[in-house]
């Protein structure tokens, strides 16, 4: 196979959606079609259970579980499919976000009882900075839920998407009998608790009016169905597939995961009109795919918590040409030639080495500390890509050092841990102190736990009630007269960027007001 049709069949996505909207339940059920497993329950393990919320050991020891699962990849029809785990627990948002920049395209989730919920909002606001497609699928249609014409308000409302279903549901709850795919025109019957791979009884009916409609689905619901049908495709617009690729209109999808209902229309729809692997942008110029030489970022990394096994794993995307173990290549920010022996390929549950990988994959390379997230690793090009934002943090803390003899131990565990994507550090202009700003409460025991095991440092905290950290852009001259002006409150980040620490919504509201020039971001790219 060439390496056009090697790169062409990849379709690398992540699933994302709030905490128990049945993320992992619909990732399992696409590997089993995919035949990357065999039974049910195999990713299990990948998920952070809710018991566990206080528990950061345990918590670590399941991501350790969860690298496994990072990537899971599988055949289907004549594609390659990649899917990127993104943890749902809200403290890791920043490891999703980063995760949502290795993808093409996402598949979010939503529970049809609870409709667009806090961290779905959040993670699909960051496709939409990049314009990423997305696919919605409504789940647990086994249980009664919201109207469906609702639910489609809330994606519009909430997630400013402009969608367009595919599927509408026949019923819900104890009422409901299946989907209609309006892309296909077939009607599926649902059978409750038939849960293997290709249960689905599939009729073809491509005109709502056949009496056929009313033997299979009874006469009430029937016409019920054809009512909505035609509401549906009278108030939203026909399926068009750039509009889908451009991110303007998400098509979407009703079923239920658990029951394995409605996952097949998804998959067979998503291999037919997601995106394959996109050009990437660098700050030196953009990157397609088919270009010959081989170029990739590092968008996570995972260490091992357990002190006996120190390695970490860079995962890194690849963006474009062949990427080849054991060559030479370069390390941009570090400026050197590195090779890789091991380099790591997942497929569900199993690791195995990999010769070689193409764009839309991604490969796992063990690291001993030399990767920091955003790293580019090219066939000799300086190039720097682009995308990888830090998203304001929500809670701070002042970090103290607790352990006078320990300070460069200190210093280098915080800059290592900071390289990972652990937390975010920011260094005060008018005293140097240095602050860490994560999402949640958590990544704090975790820093502290991992600086002593680690390193040997030992750590306190100070509380920093703090709303926002914001990037500060706009006319140099501007800028500077709103630092000295602002003291007090201003930071800078890992790249040394200039950052305003705000104390309150009300408080921006009057930097802002007071500086109109200045702009200040909730990301660090802009
Ligand atoms: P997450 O990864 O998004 O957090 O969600 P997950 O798939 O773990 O699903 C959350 C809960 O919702 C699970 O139940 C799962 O069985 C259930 N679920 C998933 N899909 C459906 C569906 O289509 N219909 C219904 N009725 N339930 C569904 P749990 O009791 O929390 O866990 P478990 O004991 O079943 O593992």
């Amino acid at each position: 196979m060439s390496v056009q049709d090697e790169i062409n069949k990849r379709r690398t996505f992540g699933i994302v959606s709030h905490p128990d909207a049945g993320k992992t339940t619909l990732t399992e059920k696409l590997l089993l079609f995919g035949g990357a497993i065999q039974v049910a329950g195999a990713v299990k393990s990948n998920k952070i259970k809710r018991s566990a919320t206080s528990d950061f050991m345990e918590i670590e020891k399941q991501r350790g579980i969860s690298v496994a699962t990072s990537v899971m990849a599988f055949n289907y029809r004549d594609k390659k499919i990649n899917i990127l785990d993104t943890p749902g627990h809200k403290d890791f948002a920043e490891d999703t976000f980063r995760t949502l920049t290795a993808v093409d395209s996402v598949i979010v989730v939503i529970d049809v009882a609870k409709g667009v919920e806090t961290q779905t909002e959040k993670l699909v606001k960051v496709c939409r900075m990049r314009n990423t497609p997305i696919i919605v699928f409504i789940n647990k249609l086994d249980r009664e839920g919201l109207d469906g014409f609702d639910l489609l308000d809330d994606l519009e409302l909430k997630l400013g998407l402009k969608v367009c279903p595919l599927s509408w549901p026949v019923g819900m709850g104890q009422r409901f009998q299946g989907v209609y795919n309006m892309y296909e025109e077939n009607l599926n019957l649902f059978r409750p608790h038939s849960k293997q791979a290709t249960s689905d009884e599939f009729f073809k009916i491509t005109d709502l009016a056949a009496k056929e409609l009313d033997e299979r689905v009874g006469e009430k619901a029937a016409d019920e169905l054809r009512e909505e049908v035609n509401m549906v495709r009278e108030v939203y617009p026909k399926f068009n597939h750039d509009d889908y690729l451009n991110g303007k209109v998400s098509p979407v999808f009703f079923g239920s995961a658990i029951n394995n209902f409605g996952v097949k229309e998804l998959l067979d729809c998503f291999v037919e009109i997601a995106p394959g692997p996109q050009p990437r942008v660098t700050e030196e110029r953009q990157i397609d795919p088919l270009e010959d030489k081989f170029s990739g970022f590092v968008f996570k990394i995972h260490a091992n918590i357990d002190p006996k096994h120190r390695d970490r794993i860079a995962f890194l995307r690849i963006c474009s040409g062949v990427f080849r173990r054991n060559t030479n290549y370069l390390h941009v920010r570090q400026d050197r030639k590195m090779k890789f022996a091991n380099p790591t390929s997942f497929m569900a549950e199993k690791k195995s080495i990999v010769e070689e990988a193409y764009p839309g994959d991604i490969v796992g390379l063990y690291d001993s500390g030399n990767f920091k997230i955003g790293d580019s690793v090219t066939e000799g090009e300086k190039l720097n890509f682009k995308g990888i934002p830090s998203f304001s943090p929500e809670q701070f803390r002042y970090v103290n050092n607790a352990d006078p003899l320990k300070a460069k131990q200190l210093a280098k565990g915080l800059t290592q841990l900071m390289d990972e994507g652990v937390a975010q550090l920011f260094i005060k202009e008018l005293n140097g102190r240095k602050i860490i700003g994560t999402v949640g409460a958590l990544q704090f025991e975790v820093i502290q736990y991992r600086l002593k095991h680690e390193y040997g440092a030992t750590c306190d905290y100070e509380g920093l009630p703090l709303h926002k950290a914001c990037w500060i852009d706009g006319p140099a001259d501007e800028i500077k007269k709103f630092c000295d002006r602002r003291k007090k409150d201003i930071a800078k980040d890992k790249d040394g960027k200039l950052v305003f620490l705000a104390e309150s919504a009300w408080a921006l509201n009057m930097a802002r007001e007071n500086h109109p020039k200045v702009i200040l971001h909730y990301t660090s790219e802009f």
